[in-house]
């Protein structure tokens, strides 16, 4: 079964993961945000191996992990501009943790992770294991979300087996990720700060800690952007058409519906209709509509739905400000497809 990969991570188990990583393959990693496919980011061919078992475009470069800032000089370029050192140093508060800056790189990273580019995309996670296992590693371990291309992330071990079952070699499970949504990514050069994709780490915080204004790479989600290869419209989709609900009406929806909302229904508004709606399957988020939870659960809601056979899911919008610009840009990103058809 390709479920006894899942794996507690014990000393032994971190220390044979790390074993495995140097050996050219590819393990599944726990991390504070969502579940990364590791290989060794120094090794051409291990590195291949992830683009081939996600599917993904070879022009879609990926994250290098790292356990801590001394690491940053195995990848970064050593003449970094004095500006962009400072900001580092200014950003490294939030490292640990769900936070990815996009940084000059130097020649020892292999061009099939950064595809090509004269950057180099780096985080430092704050999960336990993830950091073990680099330190037990001893090099920096290139890591996209451990889901098929174009698919839902995974947030918890199980999802990496449903999606990557075969070509994964282990998964350390280390229980389901804290916060559920990729990493927010920052990218630094000499003179612009520009969020390239949003995460729990909001732009506030960023634009706060530098004290300067934080771009924002412009969401037009084309498949072609050079500046965020990665930002691709149609991404994340569930292979059940999704919308919001406020794009349909009740009486126009297919038999078998989903809904996925982010606190319980209210029974004295608009909700009160949707209430009496024979929905299929509901799932509510979080109880007060928080929206940390509601980012937390999101991702493990939408891939059961999408297990039930059913026309359509639909799910709630909130405000794209804090922690609601990521699940906005995901969620957009999610319906994207379903809402022009
Ligand atoms: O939270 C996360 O970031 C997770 C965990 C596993 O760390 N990783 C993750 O990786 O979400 P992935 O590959 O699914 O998304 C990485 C994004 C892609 O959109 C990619 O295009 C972008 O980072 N990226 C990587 N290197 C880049 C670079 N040099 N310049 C611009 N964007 C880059
Ligand atoms: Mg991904």
């Amino acid at each position: 079964m390709r479920r006894n990969k899942i794996t507690t991570p014990t000393f032994e188990a971190i220390q044979r993961a790390a074993v495995l990583l140097a050996d050219g393959q590819l393990v599944a990693i726990p991390t504070e945000t969502v579940y990364g496919l590791a290989a060794n980011a120094l090794d051409e061919l291990a590195v291949k191996r992830i683009f081939a078992a996600k599917g993904r475009p070879a022009t879609n470069p990926l994250i290098v992990h790292l356990a801590d800032v001394t690491q940053l000089a195995w990848v970064t370029d050593p003449n970094l501009d004095p500006i962009v050192t400072q900001r580092i140093n200014k950003l490294s508060q939030f490292w640990p943790g769900p936070l990815t800056l996009v940084l000059p790189r130097n020649a020892a990273v292999p061009d099939i992770v950064t595809a090509g580019l004269d950057t180099v995309a780096v985080r430092i996670p704050s999960h336990e294991v993830a950091r073990q296992l680099i330190h037990a590693c001893g090099f920096p371990l290139a890591a996209p979300s451990a889901n098929r291309s174009n698919y839902v992330s995974p947030t918890l071990a199980i999802h990496v087996i449903e999606g990557l079952g075969d070509e994964v070699e282990m998964v350390l499970d280390g229980g389901p990720c804290g916060h559920g949504l990729e990493s927010t990514i920052v990218k630094l050069d000499g003179q612009n700060v520009t969020m390239l994709r949003p995460g729990v780490i909001t732009r506030d915080q960023i634009a706060n800690c530098l004290g300067t204004d934080v771009l924002v790479h412009s969401h037009d989600h084309g498949n072609t952007s050079l500046l965020a290869p990665g930002m691709m419209r149609e991404h994340y989709s569930p292979t059940t058409p999704i919308r919001f609900v406020d794009e349909i009406a009740l009486a126009d929806l297919p038999p078998r519906c989903g809904r996925i909302a982010f606190a319980p229904l209210a029974t004295d508004s608009s909700d009160r209709e949707q209430l009496l709606h024979p929905f299929i399957r509901m799932e509510v988020l979080s109880p007060t509509g928080d929206l940390s939870e509601v980012a937390r659960e999101l991702f493990g809601a939408i891939r059961r739905l999408d297990h039930e056979n059913l026309d359509l899911l639909l799910v709630d919008r909130c405000e794209p400000t804090g922690v609601g610009e990521a699940i906005m840009d995901r969620l957009t990103r999610a319906t994207a497809k379903s809402s022009r058809s």
